[in-house]
């Protein structure tokens, strides 16, 4: 099949976008036609109550579910017409930080980073994957915990291994999936800071899905914020809540936080 011409007005700096995305199960419409320009280089946070898509939206994004309509451009390649194994070359585009990292519990720190590198790098010898594991534990703070099992870990390190597992393929964007959720807010507050250290250090568009308003008045550069299926809202986060758009002083309001007291730790 002869794929899509992009369209004349995507800009260089254009890294993932969702033009006129809807997905549908069955005979219900869950996402109704998103229109998002995920910039390089830039976080993009994804906030909304429960139901509102956000799951969905991130499935869509990192090739896990096919858009039912609409395009979504990848470094100007539309990808939802691509088969099976198109698709799993461009998911290798994309790391993934799931929610509460995802490890494996009976396999050490050291399998559980090298998992990705095992699957898609058969070229690397034993001794190559555990350097390349340690090199990034050790870049992401972590030393001397390879031979560790995840239970031993603390909240705050089992999602810088889960980070590490990320990373393994070297991702251009990062998508993490609720990545505050059941930390207390010092370790939040760290995830934070590891997620901008990491977009600095590693040149990754990061797309974060929350709950958190802290973290998103505190690492967005764009926050978009999804109400059935739609974006109600886009911009600054602190242009969300001066702004005139009703939906979104609400939903920033019922958060509880006062984001004038917020350490914005990006530009
Ligand atoms: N595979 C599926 N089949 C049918 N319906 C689905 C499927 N996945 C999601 N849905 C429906 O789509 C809607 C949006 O779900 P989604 O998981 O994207 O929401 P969410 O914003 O991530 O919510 P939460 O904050 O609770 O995680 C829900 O009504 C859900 O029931
Ligand atoms: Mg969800």
């Amino acid at each position: 099949m002869k794929e899509p011409t992009p369209p004349d007005w995507l800009e260089p700096d254009d890294h993932v976008v969702f033009d006129r995305v809807t997905k549908s199960f069955g005979s219900v419409q869950v996402l109704k036609g998103i229109d998002i320009r995920f910039k390089r280089h830039e976080t993009a946070v994804i906030i909304g109550g429960s139901g509102a898509g956000k799951t969905t939206l991130l499935r869509c994004l990192i090739g896990l579910e096919k858009a039912s309509t609409g395009h979504i451009w990848v470094n100007k390649r539309d990808i939802t017409p691509l088969g099976e194994f198109e698709m799993n070359e461009v998911r290798q585009k994309f790391g993934m930080v799931f929610q509460y990292a995802a490890l494996l519990d009976s396999l050490t720190v050291l399998d559980n980073v090298a998992f990705p590198l095992r699957e898609h790098r058969k070229d690397l010898s034993r001794k190559a994957v555990k350097d390349r594991v340690v090199t990034m534990l050790n870049q992401l703070g972590l030393f001397n915990k390879e031979n560790n099992m995840p239970s031993e870990l603390s909240g705050g390190q089992r999602k810088r291994v889960g980070l590490a597992r990320a990373l393994m393929l070297e991702p251009e964007v990062l998508v993490y999936d609720e990545p505050t959720s059941g930390l207390d807010p010092l370790t939040s507050r760290m995830v934070d800071d590891l997620i901008e250290e990491t977009r600095e250090k590693f040149n990754v568009t990061s797309v974060v899905i929350s709950h958190d308003m802290t973290s998103c008045f505190r690492i967005a550069h764009k926050a978009y914020l999804l109400i059935e299926g739609e974006v109600a809202a886009e911009g600054n986060p602190f242009d969300l809540i001066n702004g005139d758009n009703e939906q979104s002083k609400e939903f920033i309001r019922k958060s509880g936080i006062s984001p004038q007291s917020i350490d914005r730790i990006v530009d």
